[in-house]
């Protein structure tokens, strides 16, 4: 009997439905908010009144582009944190009451975890093998992960402040890119010379990060340039989103280089918006012949907020008898 697993994700700002049988994606529709890019970033309030106005359309979809009927669904697996409260309490209600509604099991899922379990769909090539050294750049998040199991991680690092997408999108604000600024940076990059200006790489103990040093060393130049000249962004717009992206690039292989050699791991799984970024899917596998590195990186559906990855986790969990009770709360600060 094969069992259909639904996906709910709706931890920031994009509501995700997804319906996952026996490891094989059968949809995975998600809902971005375009709202949020005319205040250049994710406003919670206006967020979770989309998610409202979303779910139950985009759930809908899911289930009948997967060709089955809501009847033979085995279980549902929603996003119970981190994120925004407002977001995650939609998903997790509704999750709740269609579970009750269909008589079936619940499922609660940390997004953390499942950014690194997305591997282990189907379609994703080969499957990372324990332990492995995950990686998940995000817009929310940037942190390092020791991974023992499907279910054991721990937390080897994490940024201090902003995240590497939010390094993106906030220096992307600053020459008047809209949000979110990470992909047009990474496609203006392509005609850029990487080496052409130098931004501050901080200096951070361990396995952590930091961005916002770098954020503000790009605001304060970009100022000066502009006093100077001010069509300084417009003349040199490739170089200096290339540099930029050089940068960010350099400060995660850092660290990465290090967590491989003070772990002994070499497979390398990375994740999150972020991970769609091409210098960074072009350097890993440089750095995979260089430090003889096993990389997984996800297809690019799977590396923004999904629902498929709530769904491959709901089905992980399934098969070890891993349920939740009703009386579960969502919680924005849900660690790894
Ligand atoms: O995982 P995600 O959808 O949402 C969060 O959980 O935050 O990640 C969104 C982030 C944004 O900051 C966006 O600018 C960044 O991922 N991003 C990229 C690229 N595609 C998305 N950053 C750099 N290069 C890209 N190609
Ligand atoms: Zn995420």
């Amino acid at each position: 009997m094969p069992t259909y697993i639904l996906g709910i994700e709706s931890s920031c700002d994009d509501t995700s439905a997804s319906v996952l049988c026996d490891g094989k994606i059968l949809s995975n529709l998600v809902a971005n908010q375009e709202i949020h890019k005319s205040y250049g970033g994710v406003v919670p309030e206006l967020a979770s009144r989309a998610h409202q106005q979303n779910i139950i359309p985009v759930v809908n979809q899911a289930i009948s582009k997967a060709n089955i009927d809501k009847n033979q669904l085995n279980a549902i697996a929603y996003t119970r944190g981190p994120g925004l409260l407002g977001s995650l309490l939609v998903g997790s209600s509704f999750s709740k009451s269609l579970s009750i509604g269909l008589d079936i099991p619940l499922i609660e899922v940390n997004h953390m975890q499942a950014h690194l379990l997305v591997h282990f769909i189907d379609d994703c090539g080969p499957k990372p093998s324990f332990p492995f050294v995950g990686v998940t750049i995000s817009g929310g998040h940037t942190q390092i992960v020791k991974v023992n199991s499907y279910f054991e991680m721990h937390e080897l690092g994490k940024t201090l402040d902003d995240a590497a997408g939010e390094a993106f999108d906030k220096s992307g604000k600053v020459i008047g890119l809209k949000y979110p600024a990470g992909p047009e940076i990474d496609k203006l990059s392509k005609k850029g010379d990487p080496n052409k200006f130098k931004f501050t790489k901080p200096k951070v103990s361990g396995l952590n990060f930091s961005f916002s040093g770098l954020k503000t060393n790009f605001l304060n130049f970009i100022n000066k340039q502009v006093r100077i000249n001010e069509d300084f962004v417009k003349d040199n717009l490739y170089d200096i989103c290339a540099s930029l992206q050089h940068v960010i690039v350099d400060i995660l292989m850092d660290k990465l280089i290090k967590a491989s050699k003070e772990t002994g791991i070499n497979t390398i799984v990375i994740c999150g918006g972020v991970s769609a970024n091409s210098e960074i899917r072009k350097i890993l596998k440089v750095n995979s012949e260089k430090h003889n590195w096993k990389v997984h990186i996800p297809k690019l559906s799977y590396t923004t907020d999904n629902a498929a990855m709530i769904a491959m986790t709901g089905q992980l969990k399934f098969e070890n008898n891993i349920f939740s009770d009703y009386e579960t709360s969502t919680n924005p600060r849900l660690k790894i």
